[in-house]
């Protein structure tokens, strides 16, 4: 194999992947074949979200205006300037509208509302005007896979009966056996348990079953039904209408089911498989869905300004994700192999390449993140043995992660991540450095999939509780009163913004200045050139920035320039110790 010397920067290998001193761990990416992004004779893509830091709100949680408990649209507005003083471009709301909350709001009951427990129609009006007058773009969320079991549709499904119009908006089925009491098929719920409810008939008899990929209170709809796709265009309207910058969909790779509904016979995953070559699930992934979003993007493209879509799509391998953001259809995608990766050099370097290769070849900016609602909180996730399978909620009895750990190397992480271009998402409190709560008694669960496991899985409640903004206040700051939805662990307090807010070090100052950075070198529409790459360190350049993270047991020199942004201090003689990331501002 030929080899290219890289910077003469000791414990690194520069220049190729291929490994020259120590045993092989090739990473499989030839540097010299693949040296930059974005590839320089495409032309680049433009748009605001190219490049874009989009902060996840999770309403239930962020701030509670009322002092009920649970966080509302007031309380979102009143903390905006937060968000201007942190430096990001655009808020992503998870969803606020009416609903019996079986999942968190995600069972949508009117797409046209807002939930009285987050407040009225006029706040969401607010809201995105005074987001817009700071200069922040907002998303909404949009549910397109179910409805509620409250939508009026589905209680007009239930009421008309089998084989009628209504019933056709949603996958009704015969039950198989003699008196149908078999589920029609074999898929199980996300959730856990049977992805089929079966109903009961006008007769009081039971009648036929309807399929559920997530709770019970989330009944699929048919998306080969005109009617279907109808409403949806028209809610589209009805947001764009309103002034919102765009949509994130949810379960976007759901929508269309293999005709046949045939069996399936493996455990339930949010994932559509990763290996190209393995049979795709029935329920997920499916070539249909693509149309759809063809249609979606024409109407966003109807109306001036830049209004984008977002797939939430547990697709892989990254090949078959891109073909969610080809330049018709939605503008991005979230990058769930990269929250998936192993901190570990080849890993890191291996999904960052193959993220950026995989959105190029289709003409899409890639995305970056690293928590949402739906994950432990990488605070707390890369306290986990390295290698340790993505964890379905961590309770108590539970390995508990090493706190001071995780916490390390998640600012190295995202010191790392708000480097690369492509656009970022950051989910509300990893500004704080916010771990999970790794120990919420189970009687104070409300995620639909502990209940749904058999208190297998202990679900998501962890990374939802509600964001401490003063360590002194009730609910610290949180909201008036001492309530909140979930309860907040006792370190809330030495996380809470007021105890970081200016003070040098601080998980939340790291990030602003990472921003800060960030938009002034033009990062996220900047060019990546490898420097490094190895077992044990990776480094790459962009534009005017030399990026470096060492994942190795030694410190190792820090690149030739001014260091200008470190995720933990230096050693005394200026190198770069273990699980730390700096950027270095080239001479
Ligand atoms: C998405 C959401 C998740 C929700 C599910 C069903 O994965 O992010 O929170 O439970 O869809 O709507
Ligand atoms: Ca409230």
């Amino acid at each position: 194999m030929e080899r290219a010397d890289g910077p003469s920067v000791p414990g690194i290998r520069g220049g190729r992947a291929a490994d020259r001193t120590g045993p092989a761990r090739d990473t499989g990416v030839d540097l010299n074949t693949h040296p930059t992004h974005p590839d320089p004779t495409e032309a680049p893509v433009t748009g605001w979200w190219t490049e874009a830091v989009i902060y996840q709100i999770y309403p239930r949680s962020f701030a509670d205006a009322n002092g009920d408990g649970i966080g509302d649209l007031p309380g979102i507005t009143a903390r905006l300037d937060h968000l201007v003083e942190l430096g990001v471009d655009a808020v992503w709301l998870s969803p606020f509208y009416p609903s019996p909350q079986a999942d968190a709001g995600y069972d949508v009951a009117d797409y046209r509302g807002v939930d009285p427990l987050f407040g009225t129609l006029a706040d969401a009006d607010k809201l995105i005007t005074e987001a817009r007058s700071r200069g922040l773009r907002v998303i909404v969320d949009l549910v397109p896979n179910h409805t509620s079991s409250a939508h009026r549709w589905f209680t007009a499904a239930l009421a008309a009966g089998p084989g009628s119009p209504e019933r056709d908006r949603y996958v009704f089925r015969d039950g198989k056996g003699a008196d149908g009491d078999q589920p029609p098929n074999d898929w199980q719920s996300v959730f856990g348990g049977p992805a089929w409810t079966r109903v009961t008939g006008a007769d009081g008899r039971p009648g036929q079953w309807y399929l559920h990929l997530f709770d019970p209170g989330q009944p699929d709809l048919n998306w080969d039904n005109p009617e279907v796709r109808a409403e949806f265009l028209d809610v589209l309207r009805f947001w764009l209408d309103r002034g919102v910058d765009g949509f994130r969909v949810d379960v976007a790779h759901g929508l269309i089911k293999q005709a046949d509904l045939a069996d399936w016979q493996e455990p339930q995953e949010i994932l559509s498989g990763r290996e190209v070559d393995k049979p795709r699930p029935p329920m997920w992934d499916q070539d249909g869905v693509h149309e759809i979003y063809r249609d979606w993007r024409a109407l966003l493209d109807s109306y001036p300004g830049e209004r984008i879509l977002v797939a939430e799509a547990w697709v892989e391998p990254a090949e078959r994700l891109a073909r969610y953001v080809r330049p018709d259809e939605m503008h991005q995608a979230f990058n769930f192999e990269y929250l998936l990766a192993s901190w570990t050099a080849p890993a890191q370097y291996a999904v960052i390449t193959r993220s950026l290769e995989a959105t190029d070849g289709v003409g899409a900016p890639t995305t970056w993140v690293l928590s949402n609602h739906d994950v432990v909180r990488h605070a707390s996730r890369l306290g986990l043995p390295v290698g340790t399978p993505r964890p379905h909620g961590i309770g108590i009895g539970d390995e508990q992660p090493d706190a001071a750990l995780g916490l390390r190397r998640a600012r190295a992480a995202s010191l790392l991540m708000l480097a690369l271009p492509g656009s970022a998402y950051l989910y509300q409190g990893e500004e704080l450095g916010l771990p999970e709560h790794t120990t919420m008694p189970d009687e104070a669960r409300q995620d639909p999939t502990w209940e749904r496991s058999g208190h297998t899985l202990r679900g998501r409640d962890g990374c939802r509780v509600p964001i401490p903004w003063e360590a002194d206040a009730p609910s610290y700051g949180f909201g008036p009163t001492d309530a909140s939805w979930l309860p907040q662990p006792p370190v809330w307090a030495e996380f809470a913004l007021d105890r970081q807010r200016g003070v040098p070090g601080s998980t939340y100052e790291l990030y602003r200045t990472a921003l800060r950075l960030r938009r002034e070198h033009g990062l996220g529409r900047g060019t990546l050139a490898w420097l490094a790459t190895g077992d044990e360190v990776l480094s790459f350049r962009n534009d005017g920035l030399t990026v470096l993270t060492n994942f190795g047991g030694v410190p190792v020199p820090a690149p030739a320039g001014e260091v200008v942004a470190a995720s933990a201090p230096l050693t005394d003689d200026g190198r770069v110790p273990t699980d730390v990331t700096v950027w270095v501002r080239s001479a």
